[in-house]
């Protein structure tokens, strides 16, 4: 490990004692999430609802992890769908130079699946006529319903590294069910990547036209699911470093 390397680990290890920078932290994100600040990013062109933070730390975990499968609950707009493909886009291209072979990016084996309950048709349209659809599969039905579980899990097979996101409905039990569903796809040392765990930690008012709330989301459902699953652990690493995340303790890393 060189010298920047060890002084970026002693910055993000500080970072969880450092109060002013914690409650700046804590006060931005409660005001973005009334601004809905997250809506009003695009990737490759396509609106992707996320934190910029957390955009940043996928594309550190698909650097790492090499997934050739990247599993998606929630497309929406199909921003997360377009940001995670060009991704894999690059790690082909960037074999490719290393290997010295010619790139067919229609010969890629690398994958995106999407799933989401309602694939709205300016959506799919705008999703299939994007640069990088060639690596996105998309298949439309409840992410917990028996028959989509069959199918991601039958393509999945077909594949050695996998990474899992979920971003659907995001109630404790939705989240849980998915969990066990596609958690156990994750490839040892990949991530399976549960978004909006931040609810749990903004006030109940904020969501009372949602069917989720605190006591009632995404975090709620990986404390319990990480209760008998300890071949997963959280990433703090990752939750030191960005701070600013809709996403703290839902970067669950494969340990085993
Ligand atoms: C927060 S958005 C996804 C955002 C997207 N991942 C992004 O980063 O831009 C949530 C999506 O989940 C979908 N959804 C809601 N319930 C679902 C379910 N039971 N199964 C699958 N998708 C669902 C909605 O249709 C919506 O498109």
């Amino acid at each position: 490990m060189n010298t920047f390397e060890k002084e970026t680990i002693d910055r993000i290890s500080k970072n969880k004692n450092n109060e002013n920078l914690l409650n700046a932290t804590r006060a931005f994100l409660s005001e973005s999430l009334l601004s809905k600040y997250s809506y009003n990013f695009k990737a490759l062109g396509r609106p992707i609802i996320q934190y910029p933070q957390d955009i940043v730390a996928m594309q550190e975990i698909i650097w790492k992890v090499k997934p050739d499968l990247i599993i998606e609950t929630g497309i929406a707009h199909g921003g997360s769908l377009i940001m995670n493909a060009s991704m894999l886009a690059l790690l082909d291209m960037c074999e490719a130079i290393e290997s010295g072979t010619v790139l067919d990016p229609k010969k890629s084996k690398r994958k995106v699946l999407g799933v989401d309950i309602d694939i709205r048709q300016h959506n799919r349209e705008a999703i299939e006529s994007h640069p990088m659809s060639s690596r996105i599969h998309m298949i439309q039905g409840s992410s917990i319903a028996p028959e989509m579980i069959v199918q991601v899990k039958s393509i999945s097979k077909n594949y050695q590294r996998v990474l899992v996101c979920l971003d659907s409905n995001h109630t404790h039990d939705h989240v849980l069910a998915e969990l066990e569903a596609y958690a156990p796809l994750t490839s040892v040392d990949s991530y399976c990547v549960v978004f909006d765990t931040i609810i749990e930690d903004m006030p109940k008012a904020m969501f009372t036209d949602r069917s989720w709330g605190p006591g009632n989301n995404p975090k709620t459902a990986v404390w319990k699911y990480l209760k008998k699953h300890p071949e997963f652990e959280i990433d703090k690493n990752i939750d030191n470093k960005l701070l600013i995340s809709a996403v703290l303790s839902g970067y669950l890393k494969r340990v085993s």
